[in-house]
């Protein structure tokens, strides 16, 4: 498919694919750790709390679980009474922690480029996850005849395939537990799962309720019809 910017974008084999798709559970936590390890060092999240990370439909973490992930993070609270600020474990209420007190620290950190927030960037991009996953695994070395500017990355996926992220993945660099191969591949597919979910977290229960419709309407399409041709049949 194209993406609109003249861009080839492979379509991926996805769980979540309409009309009965669901989220694979152990790939978004997968995807969460993907996030959290590599793409949280630059990119905030600040629609997403830890909480969410435990709701039906999501990654589906336990509560204990959510508990230890949020306390990983060390966040800014305060004035206390003293009138300071300090720093505390997060939190299940509150939100995912922004690597950058704000723009501009986030700017000058990147070459003064912005990370954008990945909330909702999954539907914000044409392509969605299938962009998301040939973004992270599209980077090449530029072609000969292609000027690169100084700080930029030649990537086969982006528009005009100057982008000022550094490839962000490589095989190994997040650890899984459950046995599935640590690779570039994998990790894209999994945090482009996660942030397929992050910017639609109902996307099961919108699913589930298409399907009640349909069903509806095919067995109220049958009493019509069959209440049609009582109130149409011929008069003998
Ligand atoms: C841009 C995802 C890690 C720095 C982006 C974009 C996405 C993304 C979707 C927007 C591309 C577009 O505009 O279409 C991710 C994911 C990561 C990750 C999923 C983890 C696997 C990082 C890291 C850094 C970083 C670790 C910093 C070293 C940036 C910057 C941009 C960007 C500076 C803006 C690029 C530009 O506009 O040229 N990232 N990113 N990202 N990311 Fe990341």
């Amino acid at each position: 498919a194209d993406d609109g910017h003249g861009t080839a974008i492979e379509a991926q084999e996805w769980s979540f694919g309409p009309p009965f798709g669901h989220f694979d559970r152990a790939q978004l936590q997968r995807g969460y750790k993907v996030y959290q390890f590599v793409c949280a060092n630059c990119h905030s999240m600040d629609l997403l709390s830890y909480r969410n990370l435990g709701q039906p439909g999501g990654p589906q973490f336990s509560e204990a679980a959510v508990k230890a992930l949020a306390a990983q993070a060390q966040i800014s609270d305060g004035p206390n009474d003293k009138g300071e600020m300090f720093l505390r474990p997060a939190k299940p209420s509150d939100r995912f922690k922004a690597p950058y007190a704000n723009e501009q620290a986030a700017r000058n950190a990147n070459g003064g480029a912005l990370p954008p927030d990945l909330s909702v960037i999954a539907k914000a991009r044409p392509g969605g996850p299938d962009y998301l996953y040939a973004l992270m695994t599209g980077y090449e070395d530029a072609p000969h005849d292609m000027k690169m500017s100084k700080g930029m990355h030649y990537n086969a996926a982006f528009p005009g395939h100057q982008i000022a992220m550094p490839s962000p993945l490589s095989d190994g660099v997040v650890e899984y537990t459950d046995g599935t191969e640590p690779t570039v591949k994998n990790y894209a597919k999994d945090v482009s799962a996660f942030l397929m979910w992050a910017a639609e977290p109902t996307l099961e229960q919108r699913y589930k309720t298409g399907a009640r419709i349909m069903i509806f309407l095919i067995v109220f399409a049958v009493i019509m019809f069959l209440a049609k041709r009582v109130v149409w049949a011929p008069i003998h």
